[in-house]
């Protein structure tokens, strides 16, 4: 294992012409697709051995309550935060940021990171207001632990969710979740160059598979799952729990600028490419909606989400009907297709809508880690309208209480990642719309 950290640094210095969506902090990048520099998370008192598989032999050394007081954070979900949460005042989505810091989360402010996964800034978010319905005065809330997985990070005062004790139709127990419930911290999961995965450390992963700009794996070459995201047979022993996945990590490919406002028409485009769903399902059930690799979109409802563009307006081309907020997996482990497909309106990519016969996921309506919305959906399924009179319904904005939900405008402008309202109609409904406008 040091051994291949040593080709796998040595390549990195001497390949100057890849580029590392690491910024400037890390030119060189930090897990590069795989197991980054022990002391990046662990102490230095730790004793990395010499020879061997590294994190076996270190195993006895390091039980789960000792691993935990070797890790530089308090827990591992924090030792993940110190370096991917945004520095304080650092309010534009940059690089590998996915959480604001505390301290700019003061009421009225909202996250500010527009990751795909999205800001783990929303779980503080909550929302309170008064409706009168029939009569009556009734409290709406939407509180802020339904606004994505509440990842276990004391240091950053993140706590478990307070109402689902395990993952909804599942048996994850929620008090334990946290970003390595997910991601391998040891990037142990790489894609081989048939696209299957392996957590063979013979063939070393060299890049982090994520990019369009990822390198291609070779027969002796490995490059990281997609985000380091854990597949089969992964069941960190620091959660304690009888999960065991059952499925490898999903195919996909983000363009390397990734965390950005999305001006109109001017959508991040992550090329999902398969077993997105199947990979979610490794800790909760199938959803209501059909999902995953064989749920197919049916030519009628290609047909309409690639014309609709708006509330009344179906006079869309395929060739640029694509939206982040309904995304959909093309239902391919083709890695040279998913590269041409990944990237951000105008700038490469393709923001081509669905042909028939492509899959809906379950990031079609909900984001990986967090974002504005109940039940961490990409948009307010909550109302009925998501425009309202032109403007992004707020207390501020002149929209009716019971659509404005207790949020500012400049709040629910955020919670879709800084596009103008006028990318939609001025009354724009939900976008279950896009595919279910005639329904
Ligand atoms: C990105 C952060 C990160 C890096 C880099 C990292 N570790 Fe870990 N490691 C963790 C976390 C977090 C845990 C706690 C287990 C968990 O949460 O699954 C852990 C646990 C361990 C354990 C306990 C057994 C286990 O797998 O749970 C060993 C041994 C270990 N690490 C060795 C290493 C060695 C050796 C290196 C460098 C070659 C390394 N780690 C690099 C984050 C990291
Ligand atoms: C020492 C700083 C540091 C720590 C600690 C750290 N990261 Fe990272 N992380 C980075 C940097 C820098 C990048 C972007 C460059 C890269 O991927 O190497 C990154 C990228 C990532 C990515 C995207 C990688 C890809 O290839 O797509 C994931 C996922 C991630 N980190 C998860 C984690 C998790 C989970 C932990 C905790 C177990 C963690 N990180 C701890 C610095 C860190
Ligand atoms: C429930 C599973 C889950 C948990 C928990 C989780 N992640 Fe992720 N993460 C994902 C998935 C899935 C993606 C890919 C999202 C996409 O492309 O739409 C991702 C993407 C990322 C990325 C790339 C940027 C982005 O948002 O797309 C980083 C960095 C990252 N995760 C770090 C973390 C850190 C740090 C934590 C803990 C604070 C964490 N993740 C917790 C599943 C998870
Ligand atoms: C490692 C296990 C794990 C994986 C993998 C996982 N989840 Fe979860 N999920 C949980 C747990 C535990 C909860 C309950 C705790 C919470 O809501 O924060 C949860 C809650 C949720 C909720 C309800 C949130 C709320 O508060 O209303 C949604 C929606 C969700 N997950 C979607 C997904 C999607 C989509 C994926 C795949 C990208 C996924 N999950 C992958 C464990 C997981
Ligand atoms: C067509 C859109 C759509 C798809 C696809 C979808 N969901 Fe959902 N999901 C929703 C909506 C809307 C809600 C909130 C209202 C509800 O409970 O029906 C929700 C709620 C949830 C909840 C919270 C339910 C609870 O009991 O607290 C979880 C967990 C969840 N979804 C997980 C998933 C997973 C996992 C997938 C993929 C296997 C998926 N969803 C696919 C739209 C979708
Ligand atoms: C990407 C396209 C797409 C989006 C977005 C979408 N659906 Fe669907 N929906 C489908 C397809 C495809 C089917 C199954 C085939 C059909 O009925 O045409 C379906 C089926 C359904 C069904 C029938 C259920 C069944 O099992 O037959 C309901 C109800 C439904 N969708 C509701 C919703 C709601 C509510 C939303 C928004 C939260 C939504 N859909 C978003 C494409 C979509």
């Amino acid at each position: 294992m040091i051994k291949h950290l040593t080709v796998i640094i040595s390549l990195l210095f001497f390949a100057p012409s890849v580029s590392f969506p690491g910024g400037e902090q890390f030119p060189n990048g930090f897990h590069n697709g795989g197991i980054g520099p022990c002391e990046g998370c662990h102490s230095k008192t730790q004793k990395v051995p010499e020879s061997g598989s590294a994190i076996t032999a270190a195993k006895d050394t390091l039980s789960s309550d000792a691993g935990r007081g070797m890790l530089n954070g308090q827990d591992p979900g924090s030792t993940c935060l110190i370096c991917h949460t945004a520095p304080k005042g650092q309010k534009q989505p940059s690089g590998y940021f996915v959480a604001t810091c505390n301290e700019d989360l003061a009421a009225g402010l909202s996250p500010g990171q527009m990751t795909p996964g999205g800001d783990f800034g929303w779980l503080r978010k909550s929302y309170h207001w008064a409706t009168l319905d029939a009569g009556k005065i009734k409290d709406g809330e939407s509180p802020g632990e339904r606004h994505g997985h509440n990842i276990v990070a004391s240091q950053f005062s993140y706590n478990p969710d307070s109402s689902n004790v395990t993952a909804p139709g599942g048996v994850f127990p929620s008090g334990k979740l946290t970003c390595t419930s997910c991601h391998d911290p040891h990037g142990g999961y790489r894609m081989l160059s048939d696209g299957s995965f392996s957590t063979n450390s013979a063939i070393p992963a060299i890049a982090s598979g994520s990019y369009k700009s990822s390198p291609l794996p070779d027969t002796a070459h490995a490059i990281g799952s997609y985000r380091l995201l854990a597949g089969k047979g992964y069941s960190p022993s620091i959660s304690d729990s009888s999960v065991v996945f059952t499925s490898d990590p999903p195919t996909a490919v983000a363009p390397d600028k990734y965390n950005r406002a999305e001006s109109k028409h001017r959508d991040t485009r992550v090329a999902y490419g398969s077993d997105m769903s199947e990979w979610c399902q490794n800790c909760h059930k199938p959803h209501k909606h059909p999902t995953g690799n064989a749920a197919k979109i049916t030519p009628s409802k290609s047909k309409e989400y690639n014309s609709y563009i708006a509330s009344g307006d179906i006079s869309g081309l395929r060739s640029s009907s694509y939206s982040s907020l309904v995304p959909f997996e093309v239902g391919t482990k083709d890695y040279m297709e998913l590269k041409r497909l990944a990237g951000n309106g105008g700038e490469g990519g393709d923001m081509s809508g669905p042909l028939a016969g492509e899959n809906i996921i379950c990031l079609t309506c909900h984001r990986a880690h967090a974002g504005g919305w109940d039940s961490i959906t990409r948009w307010n399924t909550k109302a009925d309208l998501i425009v309202y009179d032109g403007k992004f319904p707020g207390i501020d904005s002149g929209a009716p209480t019971y659509i404005a939900q207790g949020r500012t405008s400049a709040e629910t402008r955020k919670a879709y990642y800084d596009r103008p309202a006028d990318s939609f109609a001025v009354f724009q409904r939900g976008l279950c719309s896009k595919c279910h406008a005639k329904d």
